[in-house]
């Protein structure tokens, strides 16, 4: 442990994600486990400019570890992305006795913690986005309850979609990015997922096959539709007009942001809470911390936001081939 770290501090920034909580929670025991005192930032970014600064000790986090959201609040704060503004956070921090701080949000919180750590405040990431949208890591918190919840929800509206033989257009959350619709999209079975980096925008396909379902029998038609792509109400309209069956839209909406977090999400917030405080103690900055073919690592910042994500190709091609039935039986 580099001697000179006495004090850290935590905060949450952009969405907030279930799992956020055991996040806080580890952090706050392992560094004062470690001998460091620890202090929490309210509302991200903008609660750190305005000096939201809190002491925390073993028992602020308890209790809280099965609650959705985040207890330290969260915030967006575009004139973060400003050098001034920058430097005035980096001298707020030293004001407060903050030799060390983690951030625990998607990629642009990670910006915020690359220019606080180019001003001279060690900082570590933890990936917490329900988008599963971080290159550089295989895991993010709330991304598994996120899932579970809108997999439960779809399950719901299959069910009156299959009584009133309707289609219906789901969307899910995930900002640019597919990963909510492609796991939804398998885990429900839809019929149709359209994924932002994949979607032609090509509506008579979808017809198509809406009406070729509706011949074999089938009594319903879901399409997991990506906030990435959206209009899903304008789509249900012109899919109705075009093949004569009723079609809803449902927009699930930021009941996937919240809820008690899923064992898997605290599991992993957990072991990534105590990893961030652990090098952040050793005297590492400008890192992240990753989960990546089964193993907790860190990395580069500056690397992990150079990496880019894609849909895994065979992942996408099982997800298009189990959901379209007549195209599956090629034994006979
Ligand atoms: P997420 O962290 O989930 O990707 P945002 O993209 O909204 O969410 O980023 C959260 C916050 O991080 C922003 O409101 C801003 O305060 C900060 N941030 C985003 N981009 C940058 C940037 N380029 N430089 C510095 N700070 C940034
Ligand atoms: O990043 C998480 C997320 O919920 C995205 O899926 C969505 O696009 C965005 O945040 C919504 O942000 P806001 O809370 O600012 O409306």
């Amino acid at each position: 442990m580099a001697e000179k770290i006495k004090t850290i501090a935590v905060l949450t920034s952009g969405g907030d994600a279930p799992g956020m909580n055991a996040a806080i929670r580890a952090v706050v025991r392992k560094a004062l486990n470690n001998g460091v005192a620890v202090k929490g930032i309210k509302k991200g970014y903008m609660g750190l400019l305005n000096e939201e600064i809190v002491d925390m000790n073993a028992t602020s986090v308890s209790d809280t570890i099965q609650r959705g959201g985040t207890i330290l609040g969260t915030a967006r704060c575009p004139e973060f992305k400003e050098d001034a503004v920058q430097q005035k956070a980096a001298d707020i921090c030293k004001k407060h006795g903050i030799d060390g701080l983690v951030v625990i949000g998607g990629d642009g919180s990670y910006r915020g913690a690359q220019a606080l750590a180019a001003h001279g405040i060690n900082t570590i990431g933890i990936p917490g986005t329900i988008d599963l949208d971080i290159s550089c890591t295989d895991y993010t918190i709330g991304f598994d309850t996120a899932v579970n919840t809108a997999m439960q929800a779809i399950d719901k509206v299959r069910d009156t979609s299959s009584s009133h033989e309707r289609c219906s257009i789901i969307e899910v959350m995930g900002r640019n990015a597919g990963y909510i619709a492609l796991w939804c999209g398998v885990a429900n079975g839809a019929e149709d997922i359209l994924l932002p980096e994949k979607y032609d925008f090509n509506e008579q396909v979808l017809v198509n096959n809406i009406i070729a379902n509706r011949k074999i029998g089938k009594t319903h038609h879901l399409i997991i539709n990506a906030e990435g792509i959206g209009h899903s109400t304008s789509m249900a309209r012109r899919i109705e007009a075009a093949t004569g069956i009723e079609t809803r839209a449902t927009i699930l909406g930021y009941m996937q942001r919240g809820g008690s977090p899923t064992c898997k999400d605290r599991y992993y917030a957990s072991i990534m809470g105590a990893y961030a405080a652990d090098i952040l103690l050793e005297g590492k900055t400008n890192r992240c911390v990753c989960y990546r073919k089964g193993e907790f690592m860190d990395m580069d910042i500056d690397e992990a936001l150079a990496m880019e994500k894609t849909i895994d190709p065979y992942q996408f091609e099982v997800s298009r081939l189990l959901s379209r039935n007549e195209n599956t039986d090629k034994s006979k």
